[in-house]
């Protein structure tokens, strides 16, 4: 039965106008529903690329010219963006969140206070410097709990850079979403399943499937998918990938949202949440279902060894990115721990410009959370960390 013909959902309606052609009532309470809507677009066309963020030729270009300044043969390394990490908590205790926040046990780095103007504005000073675009908020926790949230949001569009922002949209207003909009910030709204009380249970907050659809409606409703920023996220697992594939992403195509239909990221689970987890077949298995589906809908792409993402290649963020945490850490990836050096004891251009940042760009092979899709096994990685051997 449709959402819109039970009493209960009169209310739900008049919130929903945009995503209600893609919600059912099922027994999960409402659902998102996308598998008899797979349209077909013209053959062969591009996957979307979520703005700023999404690798793309030009990032070819950026890693290209950081290899040869690792070599010494440019002046300047160029960044696509940075991400900042913040000590914010969060609203939401989601099962295996790799930054600990179901389990109130965080990553050493995420321990330090918020940063002052001045720091900010060294980041930003750096980036502008550096060719980069946009500043991307990965964590910590939810950034809308911090009530400087949107203030620091304007102060980074105020020095011409965007904003883009994980956040699992529960604590947005439609006033908020608007001003977001205005700021040119890019939203990546969390979920982990298709179906109000699995992705409820999941995340450990009753309501928080509907106010998280609230705030795609709104972003809709500013029409930021088709400025392509607007992204639903969502880490696959052996519990939700078919609903992932059959219903959300045709959903999400049909309404020029991104998908981010990633890997589970082993860092910060639990021995037992390890096996939510696709092993490396179940992984081989499951993009070439993602294949098919989006040849289905005529998009083409093909995985990669190393591809983690739908839609994009291996994961190369090291060589065009870099991650500040509030322990003023220097990272090379928000869910890596290698540090380059800390903002406490040296400038952010000291610690990029130094030996060890050239020469992670001079070392780098896989990322260790990009390791899992192989189109063979003998292609998998001989040297895996601990936590992935499991899953040969
Ligand atoms: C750590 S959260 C922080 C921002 C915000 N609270 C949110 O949920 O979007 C950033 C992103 O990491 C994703 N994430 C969290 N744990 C993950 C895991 N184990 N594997 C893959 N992605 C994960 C979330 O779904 C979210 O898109
Ligand atoms: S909402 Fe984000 S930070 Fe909070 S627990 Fe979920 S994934 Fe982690």
């Amino acid at each position: 039965m449709s959402l819109l013909q039970n009493n209960k959902s009169i209310d739900k309606k008049k919130t929903f106008l945009i995503l209600k052609q893609f919600l059912r009532e099922s027994s999960f309470g409402i659902s998102i529903y996308g598998r008899e809507l797979i349209v077909k677009e013209k053959d062969n066309c591009q996957p979307q690329l979520l703005k700023y963020y999404f690798a793309d030729a030009t990032t070819e270009s950026v890693i290209e010219n950081n290899i040869q300044w690792a070599l010494g043969r440019r002046d300047h390394p160029i960044f696509q963006f940075a991400y900042i990490m913040l000590p914010n908590g969060c609203n939401q205790a989601c099962r295996g969140c790799f930054m600990g926040q179901d389990k109130q046990k965080f990553p050493p780095h995420l321990n330090g206070p918020y940063f002052l103007d001045q720091e900010i504005d060294e980041i930003l000073n750096f980036l502008i410097k550096h060719g980069a675009k946009a500043l991307v908020y990965g964590g910590g926790g939810e950034l809308f709990t911090w009530a400087g949230a949107m203030d620091f949001i304007s102060r980074v569009f105020d020095r011409g850079l965007k904003m883009v922002i994980f956040t699992n949209g529960t604590l947005l207003t439609r006033e908020m979403v608007s001003a977001l909009n205005n700021f040119g910030a890019v939203l990546i709204v969390s979920m982990r399943d298709t179906a109000e009380k699995l992705h409820d249970e999941i995340v450990g907050n009753k309501g928080g499937f509907v106010s998280t659809l609230k705030s795609i409606e709104y972003a809709l409703e500013e029409g930021m998918n088709y400025d392509n920023r607007l992204a639903v996220e969502i880490p696959v697992t052996v519990l939700n990938e078919k609903r992932v594939l059959n219903d959300l992403l045709p959903a999400l195509r049909d309404l020029k949202i991104v998908p981010i239909i990633e890997e589970y990221i082993q860092i910060s689970v639990s021995e037992y949440e390890k096996m939510d987890s696709h092993n490396f077949s179940q992984s081989r298995a499951f993009f070439n279902e993602a294949c098919r589906c989006y040849h289905k809908m005529g998009v083409k792409w093909e995985p990669e060894s190393g591809s983690r993402m739908i839609g994009q290649p291996q994961c190369r963020r090291p060589l065009y990115s870099f991650s500040v945490f509030p322990s003023r850490d220097v990272l090379d990836c928000p869910s890596h721990c290698i540090s380059f050096g800390n903002l406490k004891r040296n400038s952010l251009e000291e610690i990029i410009y130094s030996d060890a940042f050239k020469q992670n760009i001079l070392n780098f092979k896989l990322c260790a959370c990009s390791v899992f899709y192989t189109p063979t096994d003998d292609q998998i990685p001989k040297n895996l960390p601990d936590y992935l051997e499991t899953f040969k």
